[in-house]
């Protein structure tokens, strides 16, 4: 099985931004914790970042004729995009959203989602390790 796995805007600068907040780990070193578990899961990835609203909505509407799960995490646009629910919502594979810090205990605009409540399972706080359980559940549920 497929499982595409994308990144909202301002990820490409994971390790040089707020570190304190995000830690220093970099996008590279979450794809290559991404490719190994899925070695170790037996499933492809597909693996990608993009700071444009537009191209997250095709990928995911992509997704639909490629893959059998998606992991996002959707960054800002989490408590933005309602075009992303959407998007989501049209083409039916389930989805798992991951955030790097504890949404919850930040900012109270970062306590919403527009994906929470259409996606299979919601992880955060767990850093780059996040990916990794995502991709866990993907297969066990979907493989
Ligand atoms: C994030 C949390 C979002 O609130 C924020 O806008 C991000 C990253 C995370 O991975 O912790 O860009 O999705």
């Amino acid at each position: 099985q497929t499982v595409y796995i994308l990144n909202g805007p301002n990820l490409n600068l994971l390790g040089t931004r707020e570190p304190a907040t995000y830690g220093t780990d970099t996008l590279a070193s979450i794809e290559a914790l991404c490719r190994a578990t899925a070695a170790e899961l037996n499933i492809d990835v597909e693996f990608r970042q993009t700071n444009h609203e537009g191209e997250m909505i095709d990928w995911i509407q992509e997704a639909r004729h490629h893959a059998q799960a998606l992991v996002i995490n959707p960054a800002a646009w989490t408590h933005t995009s309602v075009a992303i629910r959407d998007a989501v919502t049209a083409i039916a594979l389930p989805l798992y959203e991951v955030h790097i810090t504890n949404v919850h205990k930040r900012e109270p605009f970062r306590h919403h989602s527009y994906l929470s409540d259409v996606a299979q399972g919601v992880i955060c706080g767990y850093g780059l390790r996040g990916y990794r359980y995502a991709l866990i559940e993907a297969a066990r549920q979907h493989g």
